[in-house]
């Protein structure tokens, strides 16, 4: 079940199901206006025809429940999920009915785990967050490292680093409406903000993780000696690197216990490569600083995409990311992994990610990890998942680099 079809990313998502699910899954769209949900399955096409549809709003606990009975497994676009997205995790955690979703937002996910965690682990629900371009790439970029280096007995994963190469896309008016409500509540909290800035807020038990001195996220441009090129901030490390750390919690630490990861951007090591670098760190704290004050945040309301709007076709043809993850194992060796696709990250890419997370969540439970609770997308899926996103056209690949 779609609920938020009738969004700008679960058209995308539904649209994505219509052309590549295979013959035989039921699927069906969920939304709060009846008339809009027929008339986008409509323009799905034939294979679409059929598609049942279900009229449900997050507000209205009856219809959620009921939503989440009629399904196998529920993928949602519905946000901001602060505001919008608890009672369907609710449902499902009780219901024992497998979720996934697009969510950023630390301070949701951290209040989804809360209170839904052990309901869900017992139930037997797979609750899975973060089914797009935050956090799959970082998440299961990671995963392959980790069984890398395991299978070539090669240590425990130490000192990691994302560095992000290439992305070109755009953005939507629902995501932007996410990331100012976080802001928002940000401002609004001490407690809030530092819930959200802890390298550890989503741990399963935040007292047991390892203290390894400063992980804050890089805020200013850099050179790394190790990676010989300028590095600056990259405006998903706030989530990922959570979501990721998260995973190596729910392991056991499988990772290792001295697991250091952090995300950047690489600007090269050329000439032109600090000057470049400078601006685009500068433009992140200059919207940020845009976001932090109520005129400015209105004004830049005003200016770019409303709820339900996003990047063009052309935007989102175009569009590529280009990831490496880089680690170094205790046993001394040091793997690469690349993470590549086509397709605006944001917007066509996700909904590729969150199609087939739906897809193996539905059709490949034998394979899956046995776990149930909130958790990650390597830690539901893991190989499963990558399997499917490389059969839909994406590069998940690792390395072992030669010193
Ligand atoms: N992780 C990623 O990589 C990634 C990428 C893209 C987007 N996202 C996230 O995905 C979410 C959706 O983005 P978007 O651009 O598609 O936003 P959008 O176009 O504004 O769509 C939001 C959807 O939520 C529905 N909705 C809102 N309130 C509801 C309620 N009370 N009950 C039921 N449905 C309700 C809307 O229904 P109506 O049509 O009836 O208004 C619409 O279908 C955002 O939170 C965004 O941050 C994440």
């Amino acid at each position: 079940m779609v609920f938020g079809a009738t969004g700008f990313v679960g058209r995308l998502v539904a649209g994505y199901l219509a052309d590549h699910a295979p013959a035989g899954v039921r699927i069906g769209l969920a939304g709060r206006s009846g008339q809009r949900l027929a008339d986008i399955r409509a323009q799905l096409g034939a294979a679409a025809s059929d598609w049942p549809l279900v009229v449900a709003d997050s507000g209205d606990l009856a219809s959620v429940e009921m939503l989440a009975r009629t399904a196998r497994v529920v993928a949602t676009t519905v946000g901001p999920y602060r505001r919008q997205g608890l009672t369907l995790v609710e449902a499902c955690a009780r219901e024992g009915i497998d979720y996934a979703d697009l969510s950023g937002e630390v301070l949701f996910l951290r209040e989804s785990i809360d209170r839904c965690h052990d309901m869900a682990a017992d139930a037997g629900a797979r609750i899975v967050h973060c089914c797009g371009f935050d956090s799959i790439p970082s998440d299961l970029g990671v995963l392959l490292l980790h069984q890398a280096a395991r299978t070539d007995d090669a240590g425990d994963l130490e000192d990691t680093t994302l560095v992000v190469r290439a992305m070109r896309g755009g953005v939507s008016g629902g995501t932007l409406a996410s990331g100012m409500g976080q802001w928002e509540e940000m401002r609004s909290s001490g407690e809030r903000r530092g819930q959200t800035e802890d390298p550890y807020s989503l741990s399963p038990d935040r007292a047991a993780e390892p203290d390894l001195g400063d992980e804050r996220d890089l805020d200013w441009l850099s050179y790394d000696g190790d990676l010989r090129m300028w590095v600056g901030p990259f405006l998903m490390a706030g989530i990922n690197t959570r979501v990721v750390r998260r995973s190596n919690a729910l392991q056991g630490w499988a990772y290792g216990r001295r697991f250091r990861y952090r995300e950047v951007t690489g600007f090269g090591a050329g000439p032109a490569a600090p000057v470049l670098g400078a601006a685009v760190s500068t433009a992140l704290k200059a919207l940020a600083a845009g976001l932090a004050f109520r005129p400015s945040r209105t004004l830049l309301g005003q200016l770019l995409p409303a709820p339900g709007e996003g990047p063009s076709e052309n935007t989102r043809r175009k569009g590529h990311f280009r990831i490496e993850i880089h680690t170094h194992t205790s046993g001394g060796a040091r793997y690469l992994s690349k993470i590549e696709a086509r397709g605006d990250p944001g917007y066509a890419a996700t909904s590729v990610m969150l199609g087939q997370s739906a897809l193996c969540l539905a059709l490949d439970r034998d394979l899956l990890p046995d776990r149930a609770g909130v958790l990650t997308p390597a830690t539901a899926m893991g190989a499963a998942l990558a399997d499917r996103l490389r059969s839909a056209g994406h590069t998940l690949a690792t390395q072992r680099i030669i010193q």
